[in-house]
């Protein structure tokens, strides 16, 4: 059986990590995969996670089961940070916001077999991977226009008008990922009119909260598509928000139709795949929410950590203007999150790679964390060299 196995494609994301660790070159700058780091390299546990960490230790008496749709404490306080109040949601938790969004599509496949999911063209990689996996039919809309660096706005509208009635539409709900380039609060009211004059149903991945422009400020499109929308899911990740990657905390919501039933199977697809979700990175998470000491070190923490990215990108703006001689990349001053998408061929990114020990992602994505002060002029004299 086995050996009838063919091989998988890697993954074009965490295929860098390996490159990587494998270059031996000590000035080497990893740009590649999406994980935040200080100005020294490190992924640090948050101040409030490694104080919840603690207590928990203290006051942690049992690990047996929680429930299958994991604690309702979790995903209540998840609720309040993503919605900013109650909301009559169904939601399970999840094995980080990448469990979220399949545990999303796999709901879609069972209440819809036949819907399209529309996916911006481009999007996380692991999107179009996994419903490809599920075999659920897919379309692309509009969204980046690589000329400017910027959103396609009417290529986006335009399509978004082709949708069919109980289509579900994947949106990022801030920081998007991999261009960094989000729509405005015009564009996100016009998304939002199209899809209820469509009938298409919005599924929001909310990977980077707090990343952007404010916990709040980056919840706002997500919470305006609740307010106008008779359904909406949504997949938050707690990964990025709250650091703790490898503890794996997501949690998917699903807002509209009867409620008791749509819970009834969300469990049940947390029983088919992997039973009762992780619960530790989940409680951790609801521990720092509920605590007003705990909460407050956490935003502080993150908003030093959102301030110290936007820093990276004006100064990464400002030299690549110096180096180029240009307002070729000003766009990445005013993209938002993680990532920026450069515009730069293959070709070019190979040769930051072979040449310059830079690492990004083939379609020429860099992690801005993955930069620091003394990093940004050598990142912007090695583009200006392979333009
Ligand atoms: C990324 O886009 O780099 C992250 O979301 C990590 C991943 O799993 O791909």
């Amino acid at each position: 059986m086995l050996d009838r196995l063919k091989p998988q494609a890697q993954d074009q994301i965490l295929i860098l990590i390996q490159i990587f660790r494998d270059d031996p070159r000590c000035n080497k700058i990893d740009l590649g995969v999406g994980v935040y780091k200080d100005a020294s390299g490190l992924t640090p546990v948050m101040r409030a996670v490694r104080a919840a960490e603690r207590q928990l230790w203290e006051v942690e008496v049992t690990k047996t089961y929680t429930g299958l749709a994991g604690d309702p404490a979790f995903s209540a306080a998840m609720v309040r940070l993503i919605l900013g109040g109650d909301a009559p949601a169904a939601a399970i938790a999840t094995p980080g916001g990448t469990g979220a969004i399949r545990q999303g599509f796999e709901l879609i496949r069972l209440a819809a077999p036949g819907a399209a999911v529309w996916l911006p063209e481009p999007t996380w990689p692991n999107h179009a991977s996994i419903l490809a996996y599920l075999g659920m039919r897919t379309a692309t809309y509009r969204y980046f226009d690589a000329a400017t660096g910027d959103l396609d706005a009417d290529g986006l509208l335009s399509d978004l008008g082709r949708v069919a009635q109980g289509d579900v539409v994947l949106l990022h709900g801030c920081c998007h990922n991999p261009t960094g380039a989000d729509p405005t609060a015009a564009v996100w009211r016009e998304i939002a009119r199209m899809l209820v004059a469509r009938g298409a149903i919005p599924f929001i991945d909310l990977a980077y909260q707090g990343f952007g422009d404010g916990l709040e400020a980056d919840a706002a499109a997500t919470r305006m598509l609740v307010r106008l929308c008779p359904e909406v899911l949504i997949a938050a990740s707690c990964s990025k928000t709250f650091g703790i990657y490898r503890e794996r905390a997501g949690v998917l919501l699903a807002i509209g139709g009867d409620r008791a039933v749509t819970q009834g199977n969300l469990s049940f697809l947390n029983r088919q795949n992997y039973s009762f979700p992780p619960d530790h990175g989940a409680r951790l998470v609801t521990m720092i929410l509920e605590d007003a000491v705990l909460r407050a070190d956490w935003q502080a923490e993150l908003e030093a950590v959102r301030r110290n990215l936007l820093a990276l990108r004006h100064g990464l703006a400002q030299a690549l203007r110096q180096a180029t001689n240009s307002d070729r990349f000003d766009f990445v001053g005013g993209h938002r999150g993680m990532f920026s998408r450069l515009g730069l061929t293959e070709a070019q990114v190979h040769v930051l790679r072979e040449r310059h020990g830079i690492y990004m992602v083939g379609d020429s994505r860099i992690n801005i964390a993955g930069l620091n002060t003394a990093t940004v002029p050598v990142l912007a004299a090695a583009i200006a060299q392979v333009l």
